[in-house]
This record gives structure tokens, sequence and C-alpha cells, in this order.
């Protein structure tokens, strides 16, 4: 049993240590923050620190719970470069089939469902109750929201924002860094970076 070092005491930070706590991993789990020592809590959790490398000993374990896509990834990669140990959080009322692969630095939320064949890379949220359907595949620093459904074999590229509630059609293909919005419908190719709203998804901006 150790510790483990969430960086980032906001509200996805509580999601991720309560998380962390569902799967009795970590004897402890403490908050880093650049508000600490102002910020002395984040919920039960204390804030024990500014910065990773100035508190945790070498090699502890970490996880990053910045809601930005991209300062996420960035912070993520530092302090792994720095011989940190990133981990990834699977809630313990999540269902991850066994024939699926979470890599480090995600987060797999309270009820979610991951299905049979879904790739989940590097620092990815699947939020609350969010489903991840069969041989879905996600890039780096993906977000999918509270209640996002995947359906088969579809893919979501570097950086992508999924809001709340958004739906796709299977075996779509939804590019690098971009946003739908909440409770969207995807039933075609969003290639281009930039925001996508409504049923379907049409552009509304580019980034
Ligand atoms: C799509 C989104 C990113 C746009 O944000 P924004 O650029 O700040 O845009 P605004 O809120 O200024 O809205 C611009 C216009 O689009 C409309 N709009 C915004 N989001 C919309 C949505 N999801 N569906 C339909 N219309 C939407 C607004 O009503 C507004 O219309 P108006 O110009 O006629 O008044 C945002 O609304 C969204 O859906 N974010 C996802 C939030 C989320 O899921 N959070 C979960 C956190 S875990």
């Amino acid at each position: 049993m150790s510790c483990l070092y969430v960086v980032g005491a906001g509200g996805h930070g509580k999601v991720a240590a309560e998380a962390a706590e569902s799967t009795g991993r970590w004897s402890e789990i403490v908050f880093i923050d650049q508000k600490y020592p102002e910020l002395e809590r984040c919920g039960v959790w204390p804030v024990v620190g500014g910065s990773l490398d100035e508190v945790a000993p070498a090699a502890s374990d970490y996880f990053i719970a910045i809601g930005d896509n991209l300062t996420r990834y960035r912070v993520f990669k530092a302090f792994e470069e720095q011989g940190f140990n990133p981990v990834n959080i699977v809630h313990s009322s999540a269902f991850v089939s066994r024939h699926s692969q979470v890599a480090k630095g995600s987060l797999i939320c309270s009820g979610a469902v991951l299905g049979v064949g879904a790739v989940i890379s590097e620092c990815c949220v699947i939020n609350t109750s969010a489903s991840v359907d069969h041989d879905c595949v996600l890039g780096k620093s993906v977000h999918l929201s509270p209640g996002v459904h995947l359906a088969g074999a579809v893919s979501v590229g570097d950086f992508s924002w999924l809001g709340t509630g958004v739906s796709t059609k299977q075996v779509v293909r939804i590019g690098a860094n971009v946003v739908v919005g909440v409770g969207a419908a995807v039933v075609s190719d969003l290639d281009q970076a930039g925001v996508y709203i409504g049923v379907p998804a049409k552009p509304i901006q580019r980034l």
C-alpha cells in the first residue's frame, strides 16, 4: 500500500480521489495544488504541497486531475519524465472488459462501461456513466463527459472533448482537437478541428 498524489485540487480532482479510494489500492490519497498553502483540503483529502517534485518521494504514484486536455497531458508527461510513476484509476463500479486497454494517466469514472476491444490512450477521462462500446479507439488526452455514448468502432482523436450526453452512430471518426457540445448527435465523421453542436452535429466555429 502506498500514497497517491493527485495533482489538481478541484471538482475533477475530488472525483479522481473518490475513484482511487474505491479501488482500495492506496492507503493514503493527498493533493498537490498551486493554491497551497492557502488551500488546505479538497473534499475530505488534504492538500500537502504546491508542486509534486518538492513534496513527493522519487517514483511516487501520481495522477493528473486537470480538466483542460492539453494542459493535463503536458503536466502528465513532465512528471513522467522526472521519474514519477503515472497510474490510471478505474472506479470500482465501472465495467471494464478484460479485453479492453486503459493506458496510464486515464480515469474511468463510476458507472462507466468499456466494451470488448476498446482502447483508451494516455490521460483520457471517461466520465460518470459514459459508455465506450466495442472496438472504439480513443487518442491521447480525450475527455468523454458524463453520459456520453459511443457506439461500436468509433474513433476519437487526440485532445478532443465530447460534452455531456453526446451520442454517436457506430464507426464514425471524430478527429483531433474537436469539441462536441452538450447533447449533440454525431452521425457522420467530424474530421476538422473545431466546435460542433446539435442533432445532427454541425460546426459552429473553427479552432
Ligand atoms: C459547445 C460549447 C463548447 C460552446 O461553448 P461556447 O463557445 O462558450 O459557446 P456559448 O455558450 O457562448 O454559446 C454559443 C451559442 O451556441 C449555443 N450553444 C452552446 N452550446 C450548445 C449546445 N450544446 N447545443 C446547442 N446550442 C448550443 C448557445 O445557446 C449560443 O447560442 P446563441 O448565440 O444563439 O445565444 C458548450 O456550450 C458545451 O456544450 N460545452 C460542453 C460542456 C460539458 O459537457 N461539460 C461537462 C464537464 S464534465
